[in-house]
């Protein structure tokens, strides 16, 4: 099912430093990779209100332009579809100043699955949000 209003929210921010750069002196894509794939399961892991949930596909992954040393960079998610037991997100990257596009990734899926990492279904059907999760919830309002 299409998830509705699937709008980029860009949450996370990251300062570009020494450690995350390439021989070139831009930043390394595999640094850039692995902020995504944790943002990105974070995300899922909240949506589908489960814990256990792992990268199953990734599609074509485009650097559009490379952030240098110093820079700030966000990174955007949005939930595109939720099946049975999978949650497809895209994501983009842009400069957080300039706002100029760094990387667009159109599909990641993330499954979600039971305690012997079988995939299991997860009932949900539509983006939440933290508000609507922490009224569920009274508790986790302390
Ligand atoms: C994730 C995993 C449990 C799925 O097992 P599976 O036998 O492929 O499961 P299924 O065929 O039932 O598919 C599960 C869901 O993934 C989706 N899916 C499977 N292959 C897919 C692909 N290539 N692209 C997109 N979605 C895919 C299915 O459509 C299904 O979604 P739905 O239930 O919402 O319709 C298994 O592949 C696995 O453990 N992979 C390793 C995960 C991992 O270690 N990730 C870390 C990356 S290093």
């Amino acid at each position: 099912m299409q998830a509705q209003e699937p709008e980029l929210k860009f949450r996370t921010r990251r300062w570009v430093k020494p450690e995350d750069l390439n021989p070139n002196h831009t930043l390394f894509g595999g640094s850039l990779l692995k902020w995504i794939d944790e943002e990105a399961v974070i995300y899922a892991i909240l949506q589908l209100n489960n814990p256990k949930v792992v990268t199953k596909f990734i599609s074509e992954i485009n650097f559009i332009s490379a952030p240098r040393l110093g820079d700030i960079i966000e990174l955007g998610i949005v939930a595109t579809e939720f099946g049975r037991t999978s949650i497809t997100l895209k994501c983009e990257v842009r400069n957080k100043i300039t706002h100029e596009p760094v990387l667009a990734i159109e599909k990641m899926v993330f499954v979600n699955v039971d305690e012997d990492g079988k995939p299991a279904p997860h009932g949900k059907t539509a983006i939440t949000f933290s508000k609507d999760r922490l009224k569920d919830d009274p508790a986790t309002l302390n």
